[in-house]
């Protein structure tokens, strides 16, 4: 498929992620290319709720929660205007950029700030995502809106879309995130004492910006590059229909890719695990159906915290006076929160209506990419990270918590390392995540029954452990193995140490400081 029809493709079926979710008619959202955007603008667009989007202006029109499009090796170079009452920063999750185009919260822009934004886009085709991540204000700014996807393309990619014969509007790039709604309303964001703890959980889904999402597909194969952009909430996806007999069976897929891109090979499942953070490239044959329901189905969450929940300093926020005085995380849970669906239950998350006359499906190709995935060499050394809970201070790791000018971890550029993360048992799924590096997961230990019954690959991994990842769930009492390699472009801008980050992507723990810092050497 040439450019112009892909743009076409994805402009009809993609919705706002930002505005009162009543206001259908704001719902005008596009994908446009990277090379387009000139400013990219952080605004709030409703104080009460304090719902929050990013407005591209492409010189001549505006496109309101753009999603940003882009092929391997195309450049982005932008202003970045914040226009929010407070500190902000764009961070392409995923993306291997130098340390002063990677947003982290040590850089952040102020109130009506700008900064100019220039990086090649060098990781391979698949879903992206951006997002603020302004220490003590990232969750607050992601539940009110602000979080793009990108979308990157390459031969490989296209060479899918072929072979699958998608129709125009056949592939969709979704961003799911759970809301608290009253009265068709999304809520503000007011974490009490437990919301910090276990993270803020909704209790309706958006995808892209919508409640009760619909999209209209045509017979064959549909491809959904699908992102967890919930604050907190792990979900377990699958598909039923709604007309067949048994409503609640799931409906056949077929796992195409990860967080970086396709994966060598499909795999035919019938759910996978998505949680904060994460994405999947899946394909699913419709020809024959009227309507698909995409659902997290229900799970064992494993909350295992006990305990005091700690009060929860945001020391960033006190240097913005009108927020210093707010309070966050001290206010007991209200009665209404018990209806609230906890971590692990059944959720809709959005439909798909299929019409138009069949034609043939096509055979999914058995290999997507050239991907391999070589076992990191016997003498790799292994580095020691624990994730703990205190009662008093948080969540940590390594017992130490964040420190804006910490050094946290030195590497050596260009080292291969295998992490051995090993989370507490008494603690919470923390989905874990390392800015600029792509890793691959080798195996997961001590997964407790319910969810190593879901484990369908070698070495006690999920599906959604293979291929390129930037984030990997430790579930309590687990230990996990990754391989991380450390290169680095040599070019100018990566000249000199470069500071990335590690954390729970729990944007509540995120704030809650479950962060490190990685200094590559
Ligand atoms: Cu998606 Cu450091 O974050
Ligand atoms: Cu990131
Ligand atoms: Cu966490």
């Amino acid at each position: 498929m040439n450019r112009r029809r892909f743009l076409a493709a994805g402009l009809a079926s993609l919705g706002a992620a930002c505005g009162a979710p009543q206001v259908k008619s704001d719902s005008v959202s596009a994908r446009v290319s990277l090379a387009e955007v000139r400013r990219l603008v952080a605004e709030r667009i409703d104080p009460v709720a304090g719902r929050c989007r990013y407005v591209a202006d492409l010189g001549a029109r505006q496109v309101v929660q753009p999603i940003l499009f882009a092929r391997r090796g195309e450049g982005f170079d932008a202003l970045i205007e914040n226009a929010l009452p407070q500190p902000t920063t764009v961070h392409f999750h995923g993306l291997t950029l130098s340390q002063a185009q990677d947003g982290a919260g040590f850089d952040p822009i102020p109130p009506g700030g700008r900064k100019r934004m220039r990086f090649e886009v060098r990781n391979r085709s698949g879903l992206y995502w951006f997002h603020p991540h302004p220490h003590g204000f990232t969750a607050e700014q992601v539940y009110a809106g602000l979080a793009g996807l990108l979308v990157v393309t390459d031969d490989e990619d296209q060479a899918l879309d072929a072979a699958l014969a998608l129709a125009p509007g056949n592939r969709l790039a979704l961003a799911v995130a759970d809301v608290r709604v009253e009265n068709g309303v999304i809520r503000p964001y007011a974490p009490g004492i437990r919301d910090c703890m276990q993270g803020w959980f909704g209790d309706k889904a958006l995808a892209n910006g919508r409640l009760d999402a619909n999209w209209v597909v045509a017979p064959g194969w549909v491809r959904l590059q699908i992102l967890n952009a919930c604050n907190a909430r792990g979900l377990l996806l699958g598909f039923q229909d709604p007309h067949a007999d048994n409503k609640e069976s799931l409906v056949p897929f077929h796992l195409l890719g990860t967080d970086g891109g396709l994966l060598a090979a499909p795999r035919a499942l019938d759910r996978v695990f998505l949680h904060g953070a994460e994405r999947v490239d899946v394909a699913i044959d419709v020809t024959g159906r009227r309507e698909l329901q995409a659902v997290s189905v229900e799970f064992d969450a494993r909350h295992h915290t006990q305990g005091a929940a700690p009060r929860h300093r945001h020391p960033a926020r006190e240097r913005y006076a009108p927020l210093a005085q707010e309070s966050v995380c001290e206010t007991p849970e209200p009665a209404e929160a018990r209806d609230r669906p906890a971590d692990g239950a059944e959720l809709a998350l959005f439909g798909l209506r299929v019409e138009g006359a069949s034609a043939r499906t096509p055979a999914l190709p058995a290999r997507l990419s050239a991907l391999s995935e070589p076992d990191p060499a016997p003498d790799t050394p292994t580095r020691r990270i624990r994730l703990d809970f205190d009662e008093r201070t948080g969540f940590l790791i390594d017992q130490t918590p964040y420190a804006i000018d910490e050094t946290g971890y030195s590497v050596t550029r260009a080292a291969r390392e295998v992490w051995e993360i090993k989370n507490s048992p008494i603690s919470m799924p923390h989905p874990m995540h390392v800015h600029g590096f792509g890793f691959r997961v080798l195996r997961r230990q001590g997964t407790f029954g319910a969810a190593r019954r879901l484990a369908t690959e070698p070495g006690g991994r999920f599906a959604t452990d293979l291929g390129v990842k930037d984030t990997v769930l430790a579930w309590p009492n687990e230990t996990l193995w990754l391989a991380l390699d450390f290169t680095l472009p040599r070019e100018a801008a990566f000249g000199g140490p470069q500071r990335y980050m590690f954390h729970c992507h729990n944007l509540e723990h995120e704030d809650g400081m479950m962060m490190r810092n990685i200094t590559v050497l």
